[in-house]
C-alpha cells in the first residue's frame, strides 16, 4: 500500500496538452495581475487596517508579498521544470507521489471553491454599493449572512449563479479579455490614486501601529500587523494561476519565471500604494465598510468618481471570479480523469462541449458558501489552504533536488535550499498567525480528504490500475 502512496506521475515540462502556445511573458504577467488584485485590495484592506494593522496595513502587505515572493520563485522552477497545467496538485504528483499530490488537490479545492465564494463577497459589496449610489437600497435581511443579523447575501449568491451559466455555455476567457479587463481595473486604481493622494492627511497615519505587531484577543480573534498580513495575503492569491498556463507559454522556460515575479512585484507596488493612500484619507477606525475604495472617494466628495471606481472593481472582480470558479472546475477534473474522485465528474457534454456536471456542483456549493458565511471567515479559509499549497510546492522544490537530481532545470532557485526554506518558514509563520478557528476548520477539511482517498481513491486510482 506504501508503495502506491508514493508513486510519482513522471514530469512533463514539454507540455504534450494539444493546447495552442501563445501567451508571452507580458501575457503571462497580466495574467497573474488579472487574477491577483480584487477583493483583497479592493475590501480587505479595509477590514484589516480597521481591525489588524491600523495604517500599518502597508506593512502587512510587504510582508505577505515578500512570503509569495519565495513562493513564486518555488513554483518558477518547478512550473518550468514539471511543467503541466495542474499546479501545486500535478507537481505534487511528480515530487510526493499520490498521497501528498490528493490532499494538495483537495487543499486547492477548499482555496478556489471558498476563494470564488469570498470574491462574490467582495463583489457583492461594491454591487449594493453602485446601487446605492442610484438610490436603490436593497433590504438588509438579503444582502447580510445569518452571522451578521441578514438572511442571505443575496448579490453574491446571485452572481456566482450567472458566472456558473457562462462557464456551462463555453465561456472561456481568453487573454485578450483578460488584457482590456486589467487595463480597467488598473485606470480605477490610478483615477482612485490621484484624486484621493490631494487628500491626503498625514495625521490619519498616527498612531501607525495601533495594535502592535501581534495579539490574541479573548474571543479567539487575532490583532497586530502580522495577524493583519495573514488576512490581507488574500490579495495575492492567484498570481499563481500563471503556472497553470505552462502548456500556453510560447518560451515556457524563460517567460514563467518572468511572468511570475513581474506580476508579484507589481501587485505589490500596487497594494502598498493603495492602502497607503486609503489610509492617508480616511482615519483607519471607518474602513471596516464593504466597499472602502468608494467610500473614500464618496467621503471626499467624489460621489460620480466613486460610483465610476465601483463599476471598475465590478468589472475587474468578475474576472477573478470566472479564474477561480474555471480553475476549480479545472482541479476536480482533473482528479477525477486520474481517478481519485468519480468519472461521473469527468464526462463532457456533447452539446456544449464543458464538463456541465461538474460546473453545476461547483456553482451550487460555492453560491451556498458566498450567501451564508461573511467575508473575514471566507478569506481566512481560503488563506490557510494557499499557504499550505505554497509551503508544499517550496518543499518539493528541495525534494525534486534530491529525487530527480537530472531533470532539466530551465530555472533554477538561486543558492538551493535557502529559498525555497525560507518561502518554507515565511509562508508557515503566516499561517500560524491565523486564528485558532481558523486552523479547525482547515484540520477538519484535510481529515475528510484523507477520509475520502482511503475510501474510494486508493482503490480507483489510474496511476495504480497502469501500475
Ligand atoms: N487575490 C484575489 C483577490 O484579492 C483572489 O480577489
Amino acid at each position: 500500500m506504501f508503495a502506491q502512496l508514493l508513486r510519482t506521475k513522471p514530469a512533463d515540462p514539454h507540455g504534450h496538452s494539444g493546447l495552442k502556445k501563445c501567451l508571452s511573458a507580458f501575457d503571462l504577467a497580466l495574467l497573474g495581475i488579472g487574477c491577483a488584485i480584487g477583493t483583497g485590495i479592493f475590501v480587505l484592506t479595509g477590514i484589516a487596517a480597521a481591525t489588524q494593522s491600523g495604517p500599518a496595513v502597508v506593512l502587512s502587505f510587504v510582508f505577505a508579498g515578500v512570503a509569495s515572493g519565495f513562493a513564486a520563485l518555488a513554483y518558477a522552477e518547478l512550473a518550468a521544470s514539471v511543467g503541466g497545467s495542474g499546479s501545486a496538485y500535478g507537481y505534487s504528483y511528480v515530487a510526493f507521489g499520490e498521497f501528498i499530490a490528493w490532499v494538495m488537490g483537495w487543499i486547492l479545492l477548499l482555496e478556489y471553491g471558498v476563494g470564488a465564494a469570498a470574491v462574490a463577497n467582495g463583489w457583492a459589496g461594491y454591487f449594493i454599493n453602485t446601487l446605492a449610489n442610484f438610490n436603490i437600497v436593497l433590504p438588509e435581511a438579503l444582502i447580510k449572512a445569518p452571522s451578521q443579523g441578514g438572511i442571505i447575501n443575496l448579490p453574491a449568491f446571485g452572481i456566482i449563479w450567472v458566472l456558473t451559466l457562462l462557464l456551462i455555455s463555453g465561456v472561456k476567457q481568453s487573454s485578450q479579455f483578460n488584457n482590456i479587463i486589467v487595463a480597467v481595473k488598473l485606470s480605477t486604481i490610478v483615477i482612485f490614486i490621484a484624486l484621493a493622494s490631494m487628500h491626503l492627511n498625514t495625521d490619519n497615519w498616527t498612531p501607525f501601529m495601533p495594535f502592535g505587531w501581534f495579539d490574541t484577543l479573548d474571543n479567539g480573534k487575532t490583532i497586530g500587523v502580522l495577524a493583519g498580513a495573514s488576512l490581507v495575503f488574500f490579495a495575492y492569491f492567484g498570481f499563481d494561476a500563471v503556472s497553470t498556463a505552462a502548456d500556453e507559454a510560447k518560451n515556457p522556460q524563460r517567460d514563467l519565471p518572468i511572468g511570475l515575479l513581474a506580476s508579484l512585484v507589481f501587485c505589490t507596488v500596487v497594494y502598498i500604494l493603495v492602502s497607503g493612500v486609503l489610509t492617508g484619507v480616511v482615519p483607519y477606525g471607518e474602513l471596516n465598510v464593504s466597499s472602502p475604495v468608494a467610500y473614500a472617494l464618496s467621503k471626499l466628495g467624489y460621489t460620480w468618481s466613486s460610483t465610476l471606481v465601483a463599476t471598475g472593481v465590478l468589472a475587474g472582480l468578475i474576472t477573478v471570479l470566472l479564474v477561480l470558479l474555471y480553475g476549480l472546475t479545472r482541479i476536480l477534473f482533473a482528479m477525477s480523469r486520474d481517478g481519485l474522485i468519480s468519472p461521473f465528474f469527468s464526462t463532457i457534454n456533447p452539446d456544449r462541449q464543458t464538463p456541465v456536471r461538474i460546473i453545476l456542483l461547483c456553482g451550487i456549493v460555492v453560491s451556498l458558501v458566498a450567501g451564508f458565511i461573511p467575508l473575514g471567515q471566507l478569506a481566512e479559509t481560503v488563506n490557510i489552504g494557499t499557504l499550505a499549497s505554497f509551503v508544499m510546492v517550496c518543499v518539493g522544490v528541495i525534494v525534486l533536488r534530491i529525487r530527480q537530481p537530472d531533470l532539466p532545470r530551465p530555472f533554477k532557485n538561486p543558492w538551493n535550499p535557502l529559498v525555497p526554506v525560507l518561502g518554507i518558514l515565511s509562508c508557515g509563520a503566516l499561517m500560524a498567525f491565523l486564528p485558532t478557528e481558523t486552523w479547525h476548520r482547515f484540520g477538519w477539511w484535510v481529515a475528510a480528504g484523507v477520509v475520502f482517498y482511503f475510501s474510494y481513491s486508493i482503490r480507483h486510482s489510474k496511476l495504480r490500475k497502469a501500475a
